[in-house]
Formats: structure tokens, sequence, C-alpha cells
């Protein structure tokens, strides 16, 4: 009678102890943001038609040095959009080696009054090191709570992942700043141009409704992105 007791102390302190390994493991799949690679690395074949989630490997007996590097960063930064920024990606579309390993990095350069306009990264937190100028940046939580800072040269400032933010370049020179991304492929979507310059177009009836304004406001704010064709050609060739 005492061992079948014991035995059923133990029986109940096992059960707890893996109902409590359950509960600390169970939010873990939501702690990283892109799966963790299988092996050392597998360079993105950029031509395969195999569509999967990210990119097929690379045949490693394929696979040089060259694969690791990239020097986009190395140009100046040429077009600037209509929001007075230039955006030079390195992400898996553009840097191959970055297949599989969860990371990401991104110029960004604004001329002064530039505004990197109110956009999410829907796959990434990004965390950025400011080079150069003043930016007010700031972002929305989905409380709606907003938080903000003004940074310089030599500071860092992080947007965690999925929320509305922006930079606004407030000096009088060019500000610069690296963003780096938790996941190969971060994905940017402007609010203003996905609402606003999506193709097919949302109804007026639709933004109208949304914004609580009259729809000849809604067509008003839609001709002010008519053009933005460079933007657009810029952002439909990622996914
Ligand atoms: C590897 O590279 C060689 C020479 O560039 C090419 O002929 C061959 O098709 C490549 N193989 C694969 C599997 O990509
Ligand atoms: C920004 O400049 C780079 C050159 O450094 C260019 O490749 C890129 O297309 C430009 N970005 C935009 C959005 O025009
Ligand atoms: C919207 O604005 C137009 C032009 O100003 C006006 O003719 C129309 O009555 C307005 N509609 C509503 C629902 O207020």
């Amino acid at each position: 009678m005492a061992y079948q007791s014991a035995y059923n102390m133990n029986y109940q302190i096992l059960l707890c102890l893996i109902l409590f390994s359950l509960v600390l493991l169970l939010p873990l799949p939501s702690h990283s943001a892109d799966p963790s690679p299988l092996q050392d690395f597998c360079v993105a074949d950029l031509d395969s038609s195999l569509y999967i989630n990210g990119f097929p490997c690379k045949n490693p007996d394929n696979v040089s040095s060259q694969d690791f590097f990239a020097n986009g960063f190395q140009q100046s930064p040429g077009e600037f959009n209509i929001f007075d920024v230039n955006v030079t990606r390195q992400d898996v579309q553009r840097f191959p080696g970055l297949n599989t390993l969860g990371l990401s990095m991104n110029r960004v350069v604004l001329k002064p009054g530039g505004l990197n306009a109110p956009h999410v990264h829907p796959r990434a937190a990004e965390l950025a090191l400011v080079m150069d100028g003043k930016l007010f940046v700031g972002f929305v939580t989905t409380g709606n709570v907003f938080y903000w800072k003004i940074v310089t040269s030599g500071e860092l400032f992080v947007i965690p992942p999925g929320l509305v933010h922006f930079q606004l370049n407030i000096g009088h020179e060019n500000a610069r700043f690296f963003a780096s991304f938790n996941s190969q492929n971060p994905g940017i979507q402007f609010a203003p141009l996905a609402l606003f310059n999506s193709t097919p177009s949302i109804p007026d009836l639709v933004l109208s409704k949304a914004f609580q304004v009259n729809q000849s406001i809604i067509e008003l704010i839609k001709s002010r992105f008519a053009t933005v064709s460079t933007v657009s050609t810029v952002l439909k060739s990622s996914y």
C-alpha cells in the first residue's frame, strides 16, 4: 500500500513535470522568424522552377566563396523614390548565400525631409544602426501606442516584427542607416501604397468608409500615386 502511494506520487510528479515542460516548449516556435537551417548552408538557386518555402539549394559542388559575399552597399544610392528615399536591399533575392540563414540587411539613404513612409516588414524584426544624419523614428503597437525617438550617428533602434513604423530625416544632410533583419526575406509593405496604389485598386467605397472621408478625397489620394511606377515595380519584384 505504501509502495503503491509512493508510486502514485512519483507518477504525479512526473506528469506535472511533463506538463510543465510542454507549457514551456509551446511558445518556442514563435521565438524565431525564419526556420533554422538543416545544413551548413543552402545557397539559393534563384533560377530553379521549384516553388518552395524559401529557395532550393544550389548544388554544393558549384558553390564558391563568391556566394557568401555581396557588394551592393558599395554603389552610391541610385534612384530615390517619391518619398525621397533610396533603399538598397541585400535580401536572399539579391544575396543568394543568405538562403535559410534567417538574416538580411538593407541600406537606407534619405534626403533631407525624406520619409521612409509608414510600412511593415511582415516576416522580421529590424535592428538598425544610424551612420549619418538625424532621424525621427517611430512605430505603433497593436494597441495603437506610438513609440518614437530622435536617433543620430552611432545610435541603434529596433522595430518589433510586423508593426507599422517610419523614419523621417529631420536633419539638413542626407541620413543613412543600415537595417538588419531576422529573416532572409523580411518583405516590406508601405501602408500608403498598399491601400492607395494596389493592382487592381481597392474600391473607393471601402477606403472612404475606412478613413471616414468623402470618396472624392480617396480619388485625390489615389491620383497622387497614379504615376508611381518605379516604386511599384521595385515592390512587385518581391513577394
Ligand atoms: C555546375 O557548374 C558547371 C560549370 O559552370 C555547369 O556546367 C553545371 O551545369 C553546374 N551544375 C549544377 C548542378 O548547377
Ligand atoms: C537605390 O540605389 C541602388 C544603388 O545603390 C539601386 O540598386 C536601387 O535600385 C535603388 N533603390 C531604389 C528603390 O530605387
Ligand atoms: C463628396 O464631395 C463631392 C464634391 O465635393 C460632393 O459633390 C458630394 O456631395 C460629397 N458627397 C458626400 C456624401 O458628402
